[in-house]
């Protein structure tokens, strides 16, 4: 089959995003840690430690939820940019842990110092706000942060050092989290002494890490360095195109390149999808495509499918072409990779949704509405199961069945799936071509 060129700017451009195409949790994690090897410098422009990006190599296992896992490449360059929400606890669990495995990230990781800062409020307000009557988040304070971004009532690392400006901004913050806290949710106030301490720890943790992410970011796009984008959850869990309101507060889509790291629209080359063989997802929301049976079940199992950050149980299904053609057209996917398909190993048969009946219509548009997408029937082609894919490193001699079904993925998403994996360590892929930073 022939795909169409990616145009030449595009090709020139040396850097890679590698962008969720499902609900996340699609093993970005794998393919960031892989690819890294190619690249000089690593980003993360979104999210926060609501995300868990697990990474098996040399037979250990590694999860990371803040720092991008290039981390474990010698001398990579790792950027948390000021698109994420940081908590500096959660960070330094992740410095430790690395330090513990004789990897030492100090002065290869960088912070921005415009980022975000959780702080131990939004924590307890997310969990007040789920336990009211909530989306099933991760609890990790992620919302509020957000909200308190655009509310113009976060903190950031640049503010730290700034004792006028941070007892202001921590006064202004309490007004509002104590009105919540204690006045619609009955739960105990936060005093401004507990949270000036909590400033004084942050402050020490970020301090080696911080810099203008933006500007030593453009100086090595300057340099010609390649890069590597690394989204977190996936976008149909983005704010502005996923299954809203049962979203994430962030925009994993290619989109948040830009404003979460101070790029020039230039410096984003081609952009990689992650997918699943299959589809999961975890917390509430419709999932048109989800198996209530004994298959749903099996697929849990032999995928491992519980949260890397939570441990919560991901909900499984099928895979499900509209809500990936979605992701293709607002993120600008050119090319795909495909995780976990040895998971689909022995299945009999294995379906594919190839679009929606809503209201009796047929129709291949992912809905905006969550109620209407709620009541959308899926429509499958079925495929021929194969028996094992495990370990497989070379697509010829792949089963024909499981050849038939990625191929059949190709066609119905239009673009190429370049890269396929068949186990969770980083030798179990099949590479089909050349990315573009190669
Ligand atoms: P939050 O990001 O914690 O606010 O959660 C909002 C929604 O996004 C919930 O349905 C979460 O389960 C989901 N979510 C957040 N991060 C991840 C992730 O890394 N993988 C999968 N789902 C996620």
């Amino acid at each position: 089959m022939r795909f169409e060129k990616i145009s030449l700017w595009r090709n020139l451009m040396k850097s890679l995003a590698i962008v969720g195409a499902q609900w996340g949790d699609e093993g970005k994690g794998k393919f960031v840690h892989l690819l890294s090897e190619r690249a000089d410098v690593i980003c993360r422009y979104q999210g926060g430690n609501n995300a868990g990006h697990t990474v098996v190599t040399g037979g250990k296992k590694y999860v990371f939820h803040l720092i991008p896992s290039g981390i474990l490449k010698k001398g990579k360059i790792c950027i948390i940019g000021n698109g994420v929400v940081v908590n500096p606890f959660a960070l330094r669990d992740e410095i430790d842990m690395l330090k513990a495995n004789g990897i030492d990230p100090a002065s290869r990781l960088f912070v921005s110092d415009r980022a975000q800062l959780i702080m131990p409020y939004h924590i307890e307000l997310d969990t007040a706000m789920e336990e009211a009557a909530g989306i099933g988040t991760t609890k990790r304070g992620i919302g509020p942060a957000y909200s308190f971004k655009y509310a113009r009532l976060g903190i950031r690392p640049c503010d730290l050092g700034e004792k006028d400006y941070i007892d202001k901004a921590v006064m202004l913050a309490l007004e509002e989290v104590n009105s919540s806290l204690a006045g619609r949710f009955k739960r105990k106030s936060v005093s401004k002494s507990e949270v000036m301490g909590k400033v004084r720890e942050y402050s020490d943790i970020l301090r080696p890490y911080t810099v203008n992410t933006s500007k030593l970011l453009s100086h090595f796009i300057s340099r010609g360095k390649i890069i590597i984008f690394e989204g977190a959850q996936g976008v149909l869990l983005d704010v502005d195109f996923g299954s809203y309101p049962y979203v994430t507060s962030s925009n994993p889509s290619s989109g948040g390149i830009l404003t979460g790291l101070g790029v020039s629209p230039r410096a984003v080359g081609q952009v990689l999808g992650v997918v699943k063989a299959y589809t999961t997802r975890v917390g509430g929301g419709p999932f048109p495509t989800e198996l209530s049976d004994t298959t749903g079940e099996m697929i849990k199992k032999r995928g491992n499918e519980f949260g890397a950050s939570t441990g919560r149980p991901r909900r499984c299904g099928w895979f499900d072409a509209v809500g990936v053609r979605h992701s293709i057209q607002v993120s600008g996917i050119d090319i795909l990779a495909m995780t976990k398909f040895d998971v689909l190993d022995k299945l009999k048969s294995i379906k594919v949704c190839t679009h929606y009946v809503i209201d009796g219509k047929k129709t291949d548009e992912f809905p905006s509405n969550a109620s209407v997408l709620e009541r959308a029937v899926s429509v499958y082609e079925e495929f021929e199961g194969w028996d094992t894919t495990a370990g497989v490193k070379d697509y010829d001699t792949l089963p024909e069945a499981a050849k038939r079904y990625i191929e059949a993925l190709e066609r119905l998403l239009g673009i190429q799936i370049l890269l396929l994996s068949t186990g969770p360590d980083e030798v179990d892929t099949i590479f089909r071509g050349k990315l573009a930073i190669d």
